[in-house]
């Protein structure tokens, strides 16, 4: 049988992470959880940057650190967002991002806390998703 996730344990992974956000004009601290198919945990946080445009979300910061560690499968993202009271889901460019390296079955959970958390997937998300052709991997 398959393991089931331990969708908690990941979300409390990315609430952890959150703390450490460089979020120092929205205020606004953001933490990922990546899972990998061995159980491994890798996390991201947003990094703003007063040239506002420049601004790293947490999905992204998260899915760049994974494959610059030579990771590039993931089986669930889990997004914590301890200064919102309703849950925020990842931006538009994150989806883009996200779909890049998952499925429209993987898992996504986000929320202020993991009482409030949505559980969803990517191509809930991110339907229509498009030209995986135009690369071979
Ligand atoms: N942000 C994320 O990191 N991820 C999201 O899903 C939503 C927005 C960040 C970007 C910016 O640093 C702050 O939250 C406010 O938009």
């Amino acid at each position: 049988m398959e393991k089931a996730i331990e969708y908690r344990s990941l979300y409390a992974a990315a609430l952890e992470t959150a703390a450490r956000a460089y979020a120092p004009y929205s205020k606004f601290r953001v933490g990922a959880a990546l899972l990998l198919e061995d159980g491994t945990i890798v996390t991201g946080v947003n990094v703003e940057n007063r040239s506002f445009g420049l601004t790293n979300c947490a999905e992204r910061s998260a899915i760049y650190a994974a494959v610059s560690s030579g990771v590039r499968k993931f089986t669930a993202i889990a997004v914590a967002t301890p200064d919102s009271d309703y849950p925020v889901s990842p931006c538009g460019a994150c989806r883009q991002v996200l779909s890049e390296f998952m499925s429209p079955e993987t898992p996504v959970v986000f929320g202020p806390d993991y009482k409030r958390a949505v559980h969803t997937t990517l191509g809930s998300l991110f339907p229509f998703d498009a030209l995986h052709e135009l690369a071979d991997v």
